[in-house]
Parts: structure tokens; C-alpha cells; sequence
């Protein structure tokens, strides 16, 4: 049996991006008996940037619920928060002194967050990456499903174990991967023409979004004037209508915008009208699911503690073989 480790920052609901990226192969995990399952609410890294009591509480528990929502059972899978297992707060410290601030500096997302918040760089944006590799590296874990913005975070992940194994003992940690069942980890775009979708990019389409604020959102979508010879290359923002209506359509809706479009008789308006539509229906049954169990806070509460108790119990024995391998069982 592999051990799988996954988690989502906790700074707001999620969106497509994420259940395409990640949760969808969450879910195919959790069922597949191959696999021993951690996912997790990576809250203590949403304090990089939202290190506010309420937004801390009020995030985390929007993950929870859009986690359960999406079909995620805490009986098949480990299901908790980070800043409820302790021991990966110790193990950060430890990796933290063969992390070099050279290499944790070229990292893409440092880069990006300070481009965009230089007013708060503080150490744990820097050391994001290390907080990453104890996630994943307290449970021992292999595989690794996520998106491919993660891709270069578990390279570092990497690059922390094999140190640690050099420096203490070989074979300690064994490498991890990242994984989809499709082969390569994705990237989600926006519908803005920007890019991928994401939170902090404010072109998230949210799976608890109603279905009025979906069509609207999807109706603002960057188009073109439609294309004027047979079979053209489609431009980006096209293409991300494409890409969306590939995930959550059926092949025969996909293949008759395909045709319209290389027909040059593709209209825009009725493309993003059925993305729109089709979204809707996909994201119904969480939608649903988020209304029976928003206000339980009792199972809430069970399924975090329930989550914990596990987490915990695999945690503590790596940190003890951790902790007596770097000497610290002194007698
Ligand atoms: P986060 O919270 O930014 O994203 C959570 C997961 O969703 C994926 N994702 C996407 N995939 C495809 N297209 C998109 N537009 C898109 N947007 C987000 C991400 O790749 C990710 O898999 N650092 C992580 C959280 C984390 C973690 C971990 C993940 C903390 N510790 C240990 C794995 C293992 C993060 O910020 O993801």
C-alpha cells in the first residue's frame, strides 16, 4: 500500500482549479485500496498571508466543509486540520536547518507572493516549501496528487529528503511524486485570458457559487471576434472556454463547439451559455451536500478530532524515529 499526502491551503472556498487539480484525484484515491490516504486543511500555511483569528477559523472551516461536500469520507481517507497535528510544526524546524535561503529564494511562488505582497515578507512565505515537505514527509508519503503549480514545491520536497537521509541515514524518507490518475498534473485556467484560476487571481469559479453568480461569471468570459478561417488556431482565452467545457461536459457537447468552431460558425454567447449550464449541474450535488452539513458543527467538530487522533498517531512515530536519528534521545 503507497502513502498519499495532499492538502489545500485554507484562505478561501475552493474552486474548480482545485477540484480539478486535486480533489477530483482525492476522490479516486480514497476508494482505490492501493492507497492510504492524508488529506489535510493546510491552514497553519494560509497565516503566510491571513493571519487574522477570524479569517483563520472561518477558513479553515470552508475548506472542511467543501472537502466533505465533494464527497471526501473521513472513514475511508485521514481527514484534518495541519495546526491540529503538532508534530509537523517539529519537523518543519528540523528540515528548516537544511533548507538553504538560496535555494528557498528561486522558488516561483516566493517570487510571485512578494512580487505581489511586498509589504509582508515574512519568513514563512520563504519557508513555505519546507512546511510542504514536513506535511507530506511526517506521514512518509509517495504520492502525491496536486496541481501542477505544486510540481516545483515537491522538488524541493525532495531535495530536503534525500539531505536529511545523506546527512542522518539512508532510506529514512522515501521520495515522493506528484500524481494524477491522467498522467501529468494540470493547470485549470481562469476565464479571464490571464491564466490559471485562483484564489488570490479573483477569477475563481467557486464550487458553492450559486448558479446566477456561475452564469455570470462564465458570460464575462474573454472571447474574440470568432475565428475567420477553417480550422485556425485558437487563441488562449478560447481555448480556456475549451478546457473548462472538456472537464465538466459531455464528449459530444465538446465535440460540436469543436465543429462550429472549425466552421468558423461558433457563437460565443451559446458556448459559454452551455460551460455555464454544465457547471452548474457538476457542482449541484456539493452545493446540496454543503446545505446539510454547514450548520452540523457537532460532525464537524467529530470528523477534525476523528482526523487528528490518526494523523497524530503516524506523525509522532516518525518524529520519534526523526528525533532519536538526530541524537536527541541523549541517554
Ligand atoms: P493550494 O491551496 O494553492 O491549491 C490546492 C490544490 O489545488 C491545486 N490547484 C490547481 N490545480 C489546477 N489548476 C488550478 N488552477 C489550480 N489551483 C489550485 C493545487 O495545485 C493544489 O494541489 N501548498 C499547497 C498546499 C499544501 C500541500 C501540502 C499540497 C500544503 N502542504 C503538502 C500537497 C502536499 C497550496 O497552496 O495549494
Amino acid at each position: 500500500m503507497e502513502t498519499v499526502v495532499s492538502g489545500i491551503r485554507s484562505t478561501g472556498c475552493l474552486h474548480l482549479g482545485n477540484y480539478f487539480g486535486a480533489v477530483g484525484n482525492f476522490l479516486k484515491m480514497q476508494d482505490d485500496k492501493d492507497y492510504h490516504c492524508y488529506f489535510f486543511i493546510a491552514d497553519l500555511h494560509s497565516l503566510t498571508t491571513h493571519p487574522t483569528p477570524d479569517d483563520f477559523k472561518r477558513n479553515t472551516n470552508e475548506v472542511l466543509i467543501d472537502y466533505l461536500a465533494c464527497g471526501m469520507d473521513p472513514e475511508k481517507v485521514v481527514l484534518y486540520a495541519q495546526s491540529d497535528v503538532p508534530e509537523i510544526a517539529q519537523l518543519y524546524l528540523l528540515l528548516n536547518m537544511i533548507a538553504y535561503k538560496g535555494e528557498l529564494e528561486k522558488v516561483a511562488s516566493f517570487k510571485d507572493k512578494i512580487r505581489k505582497h511586498d509589504e509582508n515578507v515574512n519568513a514563512g512565505l520563504l519557508t513555505y516549501p519546507v512546511l510542504m515537505a514536513a506535511d507530506i514527509l511526517i506521514h512518509k508519503a509517495t504520492k502525491v496528487p496536486v496541481g501542477k503549480d505544486q510540481v516545483q514545491h515537491l522538488e524541493m520536497t525532495r531535495n530536503f529528503s534525500n539531505r536529511f537521509n545523506h546527512l542522518y541515514k539512508n532510506d529514512f524518507f522515501p521520495e515522493c511524486f506528484p500524481f494524477t490518475f491522467s498522467g501529468n498534473p494540470i493547470a485549470v485556467p481562469g476565464l479571464d485570458g490571464t491564466g490559471k484560476m485562483g484564489k488570490s487571481d479573483g477569477n475563481g469559479i467557486y464550487l458553492r457559487d450559486e448558479p446566477e453568480v456561475i452564469r455570470k461569471k462564465v458570460m464575462k468570459a474573454v472571447t474574440d471576434s470568432g475565428p475567420t478561417q477553417p480550422n485556425s488556431k485558437m487563441p488562449d482565452s478560447i481555448k480556456n472556454i475549451f478546457t473548462l467545457l472538456k472537464l465538466v461536459s459531455q464528449e459530444a457537447t465538446v465535440a460540436h463547439f469543436e465543429v462550429a468552431y472549425n466552421n468558423c460558425n461558433i457563437r460565443y454567447g451559446d458556448l459559454k451559455k452551455q460551460l455555464a449550464e454544465d457547471i452548474i449541474l457538476f457542482t449541484n450535488p456539493m452545493r446540496e451536500k454543503i446545505k446539510s452539513i454547514i450548520y452540523d458543527k457537532t460532525y464537524q467538530e467529530k470528523v477534525l478530532k476523528m482526523g487528528a487522533e490518526k494523523a497524530r498517531e503516524s506523525a509522532s512515530k516518525t518524529l520519534n524515529g526523526v528525533r532519536e536519528i538526530v541524537g536527541m534521545n541523549k541517554i
